[in-house]
């Protein structure tokens, strides 16, 4: 029960100082955890009557100033053309101000109501949860997922890749031709991660976010950043940024609201349209971004979803949907394939399934995965500052093989892992931060030995 507690106790506490949101917590007579969330926010000046709000303080004082402009004008009522003139701009530059200032702040409030909102959910899914031990291993359970029953992983005949593991020489790493940039291949290396935007509210733990590898246009481009954070229950909103700059600064041009809710962080954006997992379910949509509609969608079949398939760490991430050079992929499970990956290469616009692959490395034991080129790639863990790109499976050959490129999740809590052919780049979510890794691809010689 303590061990419960004291876990969402650090998650939260880790949040504070991000949110400013504080969690306590206390028990009954009647042995149930109670917990209270206390946001406070600099910037909120409608939750209490104190107005020692800096901002609207400010406000305050320029509308001062605004009076005293506006007495001096009266006053100054027989002075010369030019002064009045002077001080009608100086009058319009504040009232300009003002009319910014106000616009800041309703968006402001705008997103501490989200994150109210969030909080609340949260809180109600920990209240109507009984405090129980949960099992003792030292493993980090997702927070958001409940402990499988049927999690069969730890006994049994299955075979685990990190046994196998073999290092390939640096020396055995031959860039393709003399950089043959269109040129696919097998990974050989991924840089260090490049931080692109730190979310600053809770519901940006963890979250999706993607550029177009191949856009349609006219509307939204390859430069097009979109953006959705998957904290909470409903997730329906996209965020759209004009560009990657806009996106750095926080600043998006449109945000679209999708009919029905998205699950985990496993969707993908191809060719147009962003293609997700409906919340519960094994249903696959296809939301076509232009018309703002749902264009198809498709049960992916056997798919286990909602928590029975997830990778290691957790958050529902069943199914992962790919985008790369040959086309729109699915990443998940089935009971037949006992929790084993299964990849199949989806039709983009019906998202028929055209064929599927059931490879030998275990969904539950890598931390996220991804496709480049037509081969599956899976990161050993999702914590671990340096950990490394575990295991390739080639769909063309049918054949997997365990690898060890070295790759790094700098802030300790990777999400997403995406792959963007155009850009030739990871795109990951690692703990509110929004990061890309360059990746280099080509032939690997592995010699006659
Ligand atoms: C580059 O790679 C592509 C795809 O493998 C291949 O079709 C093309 O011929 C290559 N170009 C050169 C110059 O090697
Ligand atoms: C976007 O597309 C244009 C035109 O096709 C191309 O010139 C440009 O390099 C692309 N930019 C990126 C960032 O991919
Ligand atoms: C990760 O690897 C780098 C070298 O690549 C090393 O400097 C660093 O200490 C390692 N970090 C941890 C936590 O092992």
């Amino acid at each position: 029960m303590w061990l419960l507690c004291l876990l969402f106790l650090t998650v939260f506490c880790q949040n504070q100082a991000q949110n400013q949101a504080v969690l306590s917590h206390s028990m009954d007579s009647g042995g149930r955890c109670h917990y209270t969330f206390t946001v406070a926010s600099p910037e909120e000046s409608s939750c209490s009557g104190s107005s020692t709000n800096p901002q609207t303080d400010a406000v305050l004082s320029r509308l001062t100033v605004l009076e005293d402009l506006v007495g001096r004008l009266m006053a100054d009522r027989g002075n010369s053309e030019e002064n009045l003139q002077e001080a009608y701009s100086q009058v319009t530059r504040e009232r300009n101000q003002l009319q910014q200032d106000k616009e800041r702040l309703s968006k402001q409030v705008q997103e501490l109501q989200r994150t109210l909102a969030v909080l609340s959910q949260e809180a109600e899914t920990l209240r109507r949860r009984p405090c129980q031990q949960t099992q003792t291993s030292g493993e980090f359970q997702h927070k958001n997922r409940p402990a499988d029953p049927a999690d069969d992983s730890r006994n049994g005949a299955y075979q685990e890749m990190k046994a196998e593991v073999t290092v390939v020489p640096a020396s055995h790493l031959i860039p393709e031709g003399n950089h043959n940039i269109t040129g696919c291949g097998e990974l050989l290396s991924v840089g260090d991660p490049v931080l692109h935007r730190k979310a600053d509210s809770i519901t940006g733990k963890y979250g999706v976010w993607l550029q177009d590898p191949e856009p349609q246009g006219p509307l939204y481009t390859n430069k097009t950043v979109w953006r959705v954070d998957a904290v909470g229950k409903d997730v329906r909103q996209i965020f759209v940024y004009e560009d990657m700059d806009q996106f750095s600064r926080g600043f998006p041009m449109k945000v679209l609201v999708l009919p029905e809710p998205l699950e985990s962080t496993g969707a993908t954006l191809y060719r147009g349209s962003l293609y997700y997992q409906r919340r519960r379910s094994r249903t696959l949509i296809r939301y076509d971004l232009a018309s703002e509609s749902v264009a198809s969608r498709r049960d992916l079949p056997q798919a286990g979803f909602h928590g029975q398939h997830p990778y290691s760490w957790g958050g529902y991430t069943d199914i992962d949907l790919a985008a790369d050079e040959q086309g729109l992929w699915a990443i998940y499970s089935t009971s037949k394939a006992k929790g084993a990956i299964v990849i199949s290469h989806l039709d983009p616009m019906s998202l028929e399934v055209r064929k599927s692959w059931e490879t030998k490395i275990r969904k539950k034991t890598v931390a996220n995965a991804f496709m480049a080129c037509g081969r599956l790639y899976t990161v050993g863990s999702y914590m671990a500052t340096n950990t490394t790109i575990n295991y390739m499976f080639d769909t063309a050959s049918g054949e997997g093989r365990a690898t060890s490129v070295p790759f790094k999740n700098k802030y300790g809590y990777n999400s997403m892992v995406d792959y963007n052919h155009a850009q030739r780049k990871l795109y990951a979510w690692d703990n509110f931060h929004m990061v890309t890794y360059d990746v280099r691809l080509g032939r690997v010689s592995r010699g006659s030995s």
